[in-house]
């Protein structure tokens, strides 16, 4: 991008010193990557979030992950969204009077069904899981997480990813035959718990686009191409793509997987692509990284270096990110639920 945004990003940021806070997902793009203080994948942003003693906290990331800091920041901090329009399309795939009409349904009969939301949802979801006795999880933690759901009760609605939740539930070692992908098309009007009565792992019907275009065949390429080349890929992905994958983890497990293999490597990533990008780049010398297949998410990519120059430009005058008292309220003790378990 141009020299002028990255000048006017840099000036701003040392007149404000201490009372600005720049935060960034993996996946934005180095452009804006550059200029964040704290760089993370959404659990470590999470968690970095209460600590922060600035007044302006810029998010660089996508709309539910601004609602999370701005619920766990204090009242007197202001978490702005360079890109307001920049949402998730997995997370739109779970409204949150779905999910509660989902939830009355499923436990009308005093079932005890916890859900388990990953925090790519919006605050409403996260407040109806906790008014549900349930909580949230991250793709660092899923694992954790779901044992800790398990035990609340006799069955886990696990939204909005059916893949995030097949594999924790492969890791778990819960059997295929104990899921059910639910139907919740029209109201959830074709659900009926009774049918669900045997299945202990619930799976709402979303799935993150970015994430869909890997394939198992794109892994089976591959390893014919090059036997020892090393796969590793985002619990985002199909179960048929983890499989055949040499790991999966959060972007933070990626990073540090790519930083471990041994020199000379050759490394597949099924994430991304920005991420990807940054660490083929960064080990260019060392070891060659390549993506699976070239994903961009389309929705991270809307905050550009020109958009958080102007953002910084005007801090006082855009509007912070808020979350009604009450839906935050609640949607707090989900994530401080989450927080504390995995601490
Ligand atoms: P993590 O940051 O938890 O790895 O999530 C990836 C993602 O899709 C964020 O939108
Ligand atoms: Fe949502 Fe997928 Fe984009 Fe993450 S990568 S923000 S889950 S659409």
């Amino acid at each position: 991008m141009s020299e002028s945004h990255s000048k006017i990003i840099t000036n701003i940021k040392a007149e404000l010193g201490s009372r600005l806070t720049i935060m960034g997902h993996h996946y934005q793009n180095d452009h804006v990557i550059q200029h964040c203080d704290l760089r993370g994948d959404s659990l470590e942003l999470a968690r970095k979030v209460p600590g922060l003693k600035s007044e302006y906290i810029v998010f660089c990331g996508v709309s539910f992950m601004a609602e999370t800091a701005a619920m766990l920041a204090s009242d007197q901090q202001k978490v702005i969204l360079p890109a307001p329009e920049a949402g998730c399309v997995m997370s739109d795939m779970a409204p949150w009077a779905l999910l509660d009409a989902v939830m009355r349904k499923l436990t009308a009969d005093g079932r005890r069904v916890t859900p388990l939301a990953y925090v790519n949802t919006e605050a409403a979801i996260k407040s109806v899981v906790a008014n549900y006795g349930g909580s949230v999880c991250t793709s660092a933690n899923a694992e954790t997480m779901l044992k800790w759901a398990r035990e609340q009760g006799d069955g886990v609605l696990f939204l909005p990813d059916a893949n995030l939740g097949m594999n924790t539930a492969n890791r778990l070692g819960i059997p295929e035959s104990k899921w059910a992908r639910l139907d919740v098309s029209g109201m959830a009007k074709n659900l009926n718990p009774e049918d669900l009565a045997d299945k202990e792992m619930l799976l709402w019907p979303g799935l993150c686009v970015i994430h869909k275009r890997f394939k198992a065949e794109q892994i089976d390429e591959i390893r014919h191409r090059d036997p020892d080349a090393l796969v590793v890929v985002h619990p985002e992905c199909h179960p048929d793509v983890v499989a055949k994958a040499d790991a999966d983890g959060s972007t933070s497990f990626i990073i540090k997987y790519v930083e471990e293999a041994p020199p000379g490597a050759a490394i597949y990533i099924g994430t991304e692509i920005n991420l990807v990008e940054r660490l083929a780049k960064q080990y260019r010398n060392e070891k060659l990284v390549r993506p699976l297949y070239p994903s961009r998410c389309l929705n991270m990519a809307k905050t550009t270096e020109e958009v958080l120059a102007a953002t910084l430009q005007d801090l006082d005058g855009i509007d912070a990110v808020t979350v009604p008292g009450d839906v935050a309220h609640k949607a707090t003790v989900a994530i401080e639920r989450m927080l504390d378990i995995c601490s």
